[in-house]
C-alpha cells in the first residue's frame, strides 16, 4: 500500500540574525527526517518547545520548501508551494492549528467561512451548499442557530469546532493538527480531541498530529515520532511508546505523564537546558542531558536502528540494525 504522505531526509534550515546587528547563522529546524503515514493512520508528533514540530507539519504539506529531501503526496513529489498542481492539492491537506481566532476570518460568519472552500474548490454546486454547511456543523458539534455567528461570538472551543468545519469541507486525505487544542481550555481538550478522532475513523482520514502534551497524543495517535533538536530519535507505535519507551528521552517525557489511578513512579527528571537548535551540542544532541550518556555519545551522532517491536531508535545505549530510509517508509 503507497503511503499517503511520505518524508525522505527533509532539511529545513533557517538564517536566524542574533541580535540587533548580528551576522546571521543557521538554525537547522528540521535535521533530516524521514517518515511516512498511511491512508487512515495517526502520527503523533511530540517533542520540547523549538524541537522543530511545526516547522515538520508545514514541510509536510508544502507550505515550507526543504532545502533538501522530498515530500511525497500518494506517491508523486509534492508540486512547489503557490503552483497550481499545489493549490489542487491543498483541498486534499488542511491545516489546524493553535489559534482558531487567528485562522478564521473575523468579518465572516461562520457560515461563510466553512463554504469558502466549498466554493474555491468547486465542490458543491449552489443549491447543495446551505445542506452542506449545515452537516458540518453537525459533525463537529456545532447548533445550526450559531451559522450566522461571527468568529468573537464564538467560544475558543466552537472556534475550533468552526476551523476543523471548515478543513473537513473539502473532505480532505490528511488533517495537520498542530497544537490543535493547547489553547483550549483543559475541561474542553478532551472533547475536542475525541471529536477529532471520531472524524477521522468515521471518514477515513490521515492525521498527523502535533502536540507537547502526551497524554493528549496517547489518547488519538496510531504511532508516534518523538523529536529532539530537529530529528526523530524514536519512533514507534502508541502502545510501544507509552509502555515500553527505549530513547533516554522518550523514556523522560513517557516518564512524566500520569496514568489515571497510578502514582507516579520512577519519573525521569531532564536536567540541563531545554534545547536549542541555534547551539547544537556534538554527537548525540541528547548528550548534555542524559543519565546514561558514554564517551561515544559525545563525538558521535548515532544512526535511526530498527530496535524490535516495529519501532526505530537513536541511541548508542540500544542496540539494533541500521534502518535504511526504504525500511522506515515500509515499516507502517
Ligand atoms: N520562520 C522562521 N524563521 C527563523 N527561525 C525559525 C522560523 N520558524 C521556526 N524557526 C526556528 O526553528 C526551530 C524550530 O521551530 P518550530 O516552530 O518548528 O518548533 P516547535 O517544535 O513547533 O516548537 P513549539 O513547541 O514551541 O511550537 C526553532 O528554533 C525556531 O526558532
Ligand atoms: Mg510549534
Amino acid at each position: 500500500m503507497t503511503a499517503l504522505i511520505e518524508a525522505d531526509e527533509l532539511v529545513r534550515i533557517y538564517e536566524v540574525r542574533r541580535g540587533l546587528f548580528g551576522r546571521s547563522s543557521p538554525v537547522r529546524a528540521v535535521d533530516g527526517i524521514s517518515l511516512a503515514v498511511m491512508p487512515g493512520e495517526t502520527l503523533g508528533i511530540v517533542g520540547e518547545s523549538g524541537s522543530g514540530k511545526s516547522t515538520l507539519g508545514r514541510m509536510l504539506l508544502g507550505l515550507d520548501p526543504a532545502q533538501s529531501g522530498e515530500v511525497r503526496f500518494e506517491g508523486s513529489p509534492m508540486p512547489k508551494y503557490g503552483t497550481s498542481g499545489w493549490r489542487a492539492l491543498r483541498a486534499k491537506m488542511q491545516l489546524v492549528y493553535q489559534d482558531p481566532l487567528a485562522a478564521l476570518d473575523r468579518r465572516l460568519t461562520i457560515a461563510a467561512q466553512i463554504s469558502e472552500p466549498l466554493d474555491i474548490h468547486r465542490l458543491v454546486p449552489k443549491e447543495h451548499q446551505a445542506a452542506r454547511i449545515a452537516e458540518l456543523m453537525a459533525a463537529v458539534g456545532l447548533r445550526s442557530d450559531q451559522a450566522g455567528r461571527f468568529p468573537h461570538e464564538l467560544s475558543g472551543g466552537q472556534r475550533q469546532r468552526a476551523v476543523i468545519a471548515r478543513a473537513l469541507a473539502s473532505r480532505p486525505k490528511l488533517l495537520v493538527c498542530d497544537e490543535p487544542v493547547s489553547a483550549l481550555d483543559v475541561s474542553i481538550q478532551a472533547q475536542v480531541v475525541n471529536m477529532l478522532r471520531d472524524l477521522q475513523e468515521k471518514n477515513g482520514i490521515a492525521m498527523v498530529f502535533i502536540s507537547h502534551d502526551l497524554k493528549v497524543v496517547r489518547n488519538i495517535a496510531d504511532r508516534v515520532a518523538v523529536m529532539y533538536l530537529g530529528r526523530v530519535v524514536e519512533e514507534a507505535s502508541s502502545d510501544v511508546i507509552f509502555r515500553l519507551p527505549q530513547h533516554p528521552y522518550t523514556k523522560a517525557l513517557v516518564s512524566s505523564v500520569p496514568i489515571p489511578g497510578k502514582p507516579l513512579e520512577g519519573r525521569v527528571i531532564l536536567q540541563g537546558e531545554p534545547p536549542n537548535p541555534a547551539n547544537r551540542p556534538s554527537g548525540c544532541a541528547f548528550h548534555p542531558r542524559c543519565p546514561v550518556a558514554r564517551d561515544i555519545c559525545r563525538t558521535s551522532v548515532p544512526a535511526l536502528r530498527r530496535t524490535g517491536n516495529g519501532r526505530t531508535a537513536a541511541c548508542h545505549a540500544v542496540a539494533g540494525e541500521t534502518a535504511s530510509v526504504e525500511t522506515l517508509r515500509r515499516r507502517a
